[in-house]
């Protein structure tokens, strides 16, 4: 090789290089809008940047990004000063904090830590306090915004994602994203969780209708009446035979009555042959007449006629006739079963982008932050029978990674028959959604605890019985059997490389990363009882199938395959029906043969050191 070749060799290389730190797989070069929040006068949007750790300010009359201001880490919620010189930016990440920006100087002035992964940052209408939702410390900041001091952390039901305060700052209403509770009951539901900001401690949690998981969203009416929350309602009580008419998923808004604090009713946003998938962002036009729904697995927005529906769920509260001459009459109670109730009283806005999640109103304009295509989607509503739907570009186009694509294939409903349900509407984030489902790989009536997927291609076989052989295998298999569709080899593969990017989320129990002083006896006991034999570290399962005594019904001296432990922390309920809600529960009650781990010996406080050491993983 003579010496030019060597040196033109070097430039490509060189070349390459370059290239690849600008099409490589590094997430921080796409921007992930996630959240919108309007300024009062709405001149200005602020769009935080999940995956660019910034916040773009938008210029709603010039209708392009004027500023970027940087964060300290991924942006996750957004909140504005009523005198509007600051914006409080809540940083995701296990040492979480609220950044305080200088409006004016474009920079963060102050850092004020809180706990968890911290989102939904919300000013009291007086402007004294903030409250942000901690959503892995499963509890809610209350900060003091003259001492800038946290005052208290008040304990809500589990993963807090979203809140609003009533008119009178005297309520938050906390949305929960997960439900609480033993999967093999006959009712799970996600609750909303109401503070009394005064007394500072919850005065009420509301249920939510059977199978309601993963809300993502929730606002109080411009007129203070009534909170609306987005979230999925699950029909996981059916075997997973069809998808037609929402058989297994649908897609929901539940209405709460602010002044009594009840559920009032939940409505489906999909139609009788298309599902409406993955409901995220929810805002209200401020003229009190639209409920505006970002869709993120459907690519679209549903602006509903309040008034118009909030009058047929009072027809429908005294019976409302369907048809006179049938004398066919729809009663409250049928309202959530019944996807054609908002069919004249909605209207789906399809959009260009990808991903839609955070939206914001500001006069006739509805926009939503396109997560996955870096875009910001205006609906123009000023002729309500045409609205006009452009989508712009917060940043240069990039092609997307095998990774990305993957990330948006599992987020993505257009890949399901009818568009009912992405992946993640049963594994949030890759994780699980907290409930049973009847899949068939293993026959009927025998319902398994989705399953989080993180560390899944790691760890063959795969499903609670191991019946797959891998990760891949199961993959394809979710694409043919649950979302009814063809798996398309490029798509199947980039979900593959999706899901086994996934890293673990450091536990909340951990104290400063460490392990705690209980965790550490814990880890003595690991040891002693004999759970690492078959939870060996690094990844906590042998990979072998064993009968731990825990088989019931159709169930009986069944093998299962060891689940990892990696994370447990976050994936409650356990076993494969999802019976026990703690780990306390997984160690005594439900071991009482000492078939799981010799655990019968120990006392009260080796359990909960035990626990806590498989808490801390
Ligand atoms: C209707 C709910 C639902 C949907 C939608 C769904 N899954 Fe699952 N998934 C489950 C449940 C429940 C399990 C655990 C069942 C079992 O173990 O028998 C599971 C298990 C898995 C596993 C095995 C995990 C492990 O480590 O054992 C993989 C991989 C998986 N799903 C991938 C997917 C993919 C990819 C999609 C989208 C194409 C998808 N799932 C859609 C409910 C669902
Ligand atoms: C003989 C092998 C074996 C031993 C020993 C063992 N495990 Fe397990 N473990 C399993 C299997 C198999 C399952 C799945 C059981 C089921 O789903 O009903 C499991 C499930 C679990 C779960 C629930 C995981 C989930 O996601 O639902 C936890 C927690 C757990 N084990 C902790 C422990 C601890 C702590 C010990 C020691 C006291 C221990 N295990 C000892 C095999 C074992």
């Amino acid at each position: 090789m003579n010496c030019y070749t060597a040196k033109t060799i070097a430039y490509i290389v060189v070349g390459l290089i370059s290239l690849a730190n600008t099409y490589g797989a590094n997430d921080n070069k796409y921007l992930s809008p996630l959240k919108i929040l309007a300024s009062k006068e709405g001149k200005n949007l602020y769009i935080a940047e999940y995956t660019a750790n910034q916040v773009a300010v938008f210029d709603t009359e010039k209708n392009k990004v004027t500023d970027t201001i940087r964060i300290p880490g991924p942006p996750s919620g957004l909140a504005l000063s009523d005198d509007r010189n600051k914006l409080y930016v809540t940083v995701a990440s296990p040492a979480g904090k609220v950044c305080i920006v200088n409006i004016k100087e474009k920079k963060v002035t102050e850092n004020l830590p809180v706990g968890h992964t911290p989102t939904a940052p919300v000013i009291s209408p007086d402007g004294r306090f903030l409250y942000v939702s901690n959503r892995f410390d499963n509890n809610v900041s209350i900060i003091d915004l003259n001492t800038k001091k946290e005052l208290t952390r008040i304990p809500v039901k589990r993963e807090p994602i979203a809140s609003a305060i009533t008119t009178d700052g005297k309520f938050l209403f906390v949305a929960n994203s997960l439900p609480y509770g033993s999967a093999n009951t006959n009712y799970i539901s996600a609750v909303v969780s109401v503070i009394d900001t005064k007394a500072q401690k919850v005065a009420k949690n509301i249920k939510l209708p059977n199978g309601s998981t993963e809300l993502h969203d929730i606002c109080i009416s411009p007129d203070g009446k009534y909170a609306y929350v987005t979230h999925i309602l699950a029909r996981y009580q059916m075997p997973t035979t069809q998808l037609e008419r929402g058989w297994m998923n649908t897609n929901a808004l539940s209405i709460i009555n602010v002044q009594n604090k009840e559920l009032l009713n939940t409505v489906l946003l999909d139609d009788i042959d298309l599902g409406a998938a993955n409901p995220w962002g929810v805002t209200c036009t401020r003229d009190n007449k639209y409920i505006c729904v970002a869709h993120a697995g459907s690519h679209e927005i549903t602006l509903i006629d309040r008034q118009k529906m909030h009058k047929k769920l009072e027809n429908a509260a005294n019976g409302y006739e369907i048809s006179k001459s049938l004398k066919d009459k729809l009663y409250a109670d049928d309202v959530k079963n019944d996807l054609a109730f908002l069919a004249d009283l909605k209207q789906r806005v399809k959009l260009y982008g990808k991903g839609p999640r955070g939206i914001a109103a500001v006069g006739n304009k509805i926009y939503a932050a396109e997560y996955f295509s870096d875009s910001l989607a205006v609906v123009d509503i000023a002729n309500k029978n045409q609205p006009k739907v452009v989508s712009i570009k917060l940043g240069p186009e990039q092609k997307l990674s095998t990774i990305r694509k993957g990330q948006l294939a599992f987020h993505d409903a257009s890949l399901c028959f009818q568009q009912w349900q992405s992946c993640s509407s049963c594994h949030p984030d890759a994780r699980s959604d907290g409930l049973n489902w009847d899949l068939l790989n293993d026959g009927l009536g025998n319902p398994k605890s989705s399953k989080s997927l993180l560390l899944s291609h790691k760890t063959p076989p795969v499903m609670v019985t191991g019946v797959r052989d891998k990760a891949q295998t199961a993959v394809r298999s979710g694409i043919k059997y649950i979302q009814f569709a063809q798996p398309a080899p490029d798509k199947a593969n980039a979900i593959d490389q999706y899901l086994e990017s996934l890293k673990p989320v450091p536990s909340p129990y951990l104290v400063n990363g460490k392990l705690s002083d209980d965790a550490k006896k814990g880890k003595i006991l690991f040891e002693k009882a004999n759970c690492a034999s078959c939870h060996p570290a690094p990844l906590y399962t042998d990979m072998q199938k064993y009968d731990v005594g825990t088989g019931k019904g159709l169930e009986k001296n069944q093998k299962f395959d060891t689940p990892t432990l990696v994370e447990i922390w976050r994936t409650a309920p356990y076993l494969y029906d999802g019976r026990a809600n703690t780990i306390k529960q997984v160690l005594k009650e439900y071991n009482e043969k000492d078939k799981h781990g010799k655990t019968n010996d120990l006392n009260e406080k080796q359990i909960r050191q035990l626990a806590e050491f498989v808490l801390s993983l």
